[in-house]
């Protein structure tokens, strides 16, 4: 594996290299209402913005008139605000959308909003009229720093998380710094997690960074969060480059994912954030990587400490240690009814594997009780 520190971090634009593909992703303060910004994106005759109630009425304006040169009808559809609601019956609102203006195959559609408006939309994209441009406008930290980039759009099923979807790219990706002032505190925590994630799995270097920024970073300190935002989209970068559709390396992004989906599957949707539960599961598969002998106690203890001064929860719910099994047999990474965790093999580098079930009940044992 090549050094993702050696990745350029002087732009403020970083690109996705992925043939033709590859789009690039625009990080920077100023730029959601900035016409000039969107001068990449295909003309056409019409476009539909997909934002929520949240949303929708502190930005969607401001992007209508900054992209109206682009096309002679914009329309906005405004999603119910929640993971509750990343379902077919939600999804349906964007093709109602799109089929009662009658939108045509040129259409593009902006996801102007965090993950769950950014999955949607992109999913929505890939399969209206088979595939239609998309945009992607993050206004949180998680889809700032990962959800928006890559091309991974899904919707969730009762019985598992993110199970129905497709791989489909964006045109662009715009992340304009100066949406993060209104996400409430616990949002922007959680979107701490999916920054922390990059260091054990990538990045030393950037991991010591953001323990030294951590106070900085929770202040929302915008030179901090520039560079947060820019490496963490590089790191990203780098993996998808190297492998778009998860045949091996991208799987090392889902560091945390496995526990944390069952955390957020088994209390239902939207109880804990999907960053919170990420955090939390971070925490569990370093207790893993720790019992399996990968990496000592003082590195598992050094990244809890990190997560909790982010604001996120270091102690998962009590579900029961089966409870966990299951959740975790429907998982994308699961063969043939094994699961696989991604775990730290060495500070910086991360591999997938599977671990004995009487180790993966104790971590769930240590980690889902306080102590
Ligand atoms: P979210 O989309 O639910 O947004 C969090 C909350 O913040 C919502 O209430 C939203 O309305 C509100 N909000 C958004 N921007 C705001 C702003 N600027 N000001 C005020 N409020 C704002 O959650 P999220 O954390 O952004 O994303 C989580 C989702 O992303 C999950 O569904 C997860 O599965 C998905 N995800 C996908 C990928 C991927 O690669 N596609 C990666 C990570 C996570
Ligand atoms: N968030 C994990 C991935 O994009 O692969």
């Amino acid at each position: 594996m090549s050094d993702p520190s050696k990745v350029s971090s002087a732009s403020e634009r970083v690109q996705i290299d992925l043939g033709e593909r590859s789009y690039p992703i625009q990080i920077g303060s100023g730029l959601l209402g900035s016409p000039a910004t969107w001068s990449g994106v295909p003309a056409s005759s019409q476009a539909l913005i997909v934002s929520n109630t949240t949303v929708a009425p502190l930005y969607a304006a401001r992007l209508q008139q900054a992209i109206a040169a682009r096309h002679r009808q914009i329309h906005v559809v405004s999603l119910p605000d929640g993971e509750e609601h990343k379902n077919w019956q939600v999804l349906n609102l964007i093709f109602d959308a799109l089929l009662g203006k009658a939108c045509d195959r040129k259409t593009v559609l902006y996801a102007l909003g965090g993950g769950v408006v950014g999955d949607m939309t992109g999913f929505a994209a890939a399969s209206y009229m088979r595939g239609v441009p998309f945009v992607q406008v993050p206004t949180t930290l998680l889809a700032q720093v990962d959800s928006s980039v890559g091309g991974k759009t899904a919707i969730n099923h009762p019985l598992g998380k993110n199970m129905i979807g497709a791989f489909y790219q964006p045109q662009l990706v715009v992340c304009d710094l100066d949406t993060l002032a209104s996400l409430p505190a616990r949002e922007f925590s959680a979107g701490l997690a999916e920054v922390i994630k990059y260091g054990p799995i990538a990045d030393m270097d950037f991991l010591s960074w953001i323990e030294a920024n951590i106070d900085g970073l929770n202040q929302r300190d915008p030179a901090l969060l520039a560079h947060a935002v820019r490496r963490s989209c590089e790191i990203k970068a780098w993996v998808v480059g190297q492998d778009e559709k998860e045949s091996g390396l991208r799987a090392i992004l889902n560091f945390g994912h496995t526990f944390g989906h069952a955390i957020e599957t088994g209390l239902g949707y939207g109880q804990w954030l999907h960053g919170e539960a990420v955090g939390c599961g971070m925490v569990m598969a370093l207790d893993l990587s720790h019992r399996l002998g990968l990496v000592d106690l003082a590195f598992v203890e050094r990244i809890t400490r990190l997560v909790h001064r982010a604001g996120l929860p270091i102690v998962g719910p009590v579900l029961g240690a089966q409870r966990y099994l299951e959740l975790m047999q429907v998982d994308k990474k699961a063969q043939a009814g094994e699961i696989k965790f991604v775990v730290i093999d060495k500070p910086g580098s991360a591999l997938v594997r599977s671990a004995p079930s009487e180790l993966v009940a104790e971590v769930i044992d240590r980690c889902c009780c306080p102590r």
